[in-house]
């Protein structure tokens, strides 16, 4: 089966899953997969633009990879400054629009300078929307969005009846992003591990065992026909659509 270019899916999301265990499977340190799932980013980036997805929203850092050892995390922030710098110009020239997700607040400077570097360099870019998320969660966002509207509930800046899904929606930092139509998650794992929640609530989910290093242009198309084959309902019945 191919791809057919008339129901490419607008936005996909992608956890990006299972570095680790693919270098311990090559005898390495989680590093070494970290450094070549970063590979397969670039590839995946360059084949969805191909492909004329509109948004790619990637998860690179998560609220709960804090917890990881901390020389885990410092290199996986330096690889983060390092790729943004090494790709920037590929970036710009394949007229790619960065943008991030998370409490960006909270990282190393390094890393937050980068990324406003980027953001700004970037910024008027049209053809492809390339979002990263960075020490994201999906509760925290919504916890974030809910202390906000209580703020201007309290300041009567908005009623409490006023109260709905799109100013919900402008709270969260995914509040410019359309609603995800595939998330793929590869390494076997099954779950969301607290990904955008709010944006996903009719998502297709796709689960691949390949190992985010290993993912590649086939794995992205494969991923592509399965979403083509699906029935979206949205809560319609079958004869409807
Ligand atoms: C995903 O790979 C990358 C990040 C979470 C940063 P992992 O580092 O989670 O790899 P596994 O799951 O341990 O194999
Ligand atoms: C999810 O992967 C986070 C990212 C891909 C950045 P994890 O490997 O951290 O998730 P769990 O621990 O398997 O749920
Ligand atoms: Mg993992």
């Amino acid at each position: 089966m191919k791809i057919t270019n008339e129901n490419i899916p607008n936005h996909i999301a992608v956890i990006m899953d299972g570095n680790g265990r693919w270098a311990k499977k090559k005898g390495e340190k989680r590093i070494f997969g970290h450094k070549k799932g970063v590979k397969a980013v670039r590839k995946l980036v360059e084949e969805a633009s191909k492909l004329k997805v509109s948004f790619l929203t990637l998860y690179a850092f998560s609220t709960e990879n804090w917890d990881r050892p901390e020389n885990e995390i410092s290199t996986l922030m330096n690889l983060i400054v390092m790729s943004l710098d090494k790709e920037l110009n590929t970036i710009i020239k394949n007229k790619i629009q960065l943008r991030t997700i998370g409490d960006i607040d909270k990282l190393p400077p390094e890393v937050k300078n980068k990324l406003f570097e980027t953001i700004e360099k970037t910024k008027k870019n049209k053809k492809l929307i390339l979002t990263i998320a960075l020490n994201y969660g999906g509760k925290e966002e919504l916890t974030n969005a809910i202390k906000r509207i209580s703020h201007k509930v309290k300041k009567n800046v908005i009623l409490p009846d006023q109260v709905n899904e799109s100013i919900i929606n402008d709270h969260l930092y995914t509040q410019n992003l359309p609603d995800v139509d595939l998330l793929i998650r590869t390494s076997g794992e099954q779950r969301i591990s607290n990904f955008l929640l709010w944006k996903i609530s009719y998502a297709e989910l796709y689960f691949t065992d390949v190992l985010w290093p290993e993912f590649n242009k086939k794995d992205l198309h494969q991923a592509i026909i399965n979403y083509q084959n699906r029935e979206r309902r949205f809560g319609k019945t079958s004869e409807q659509i």
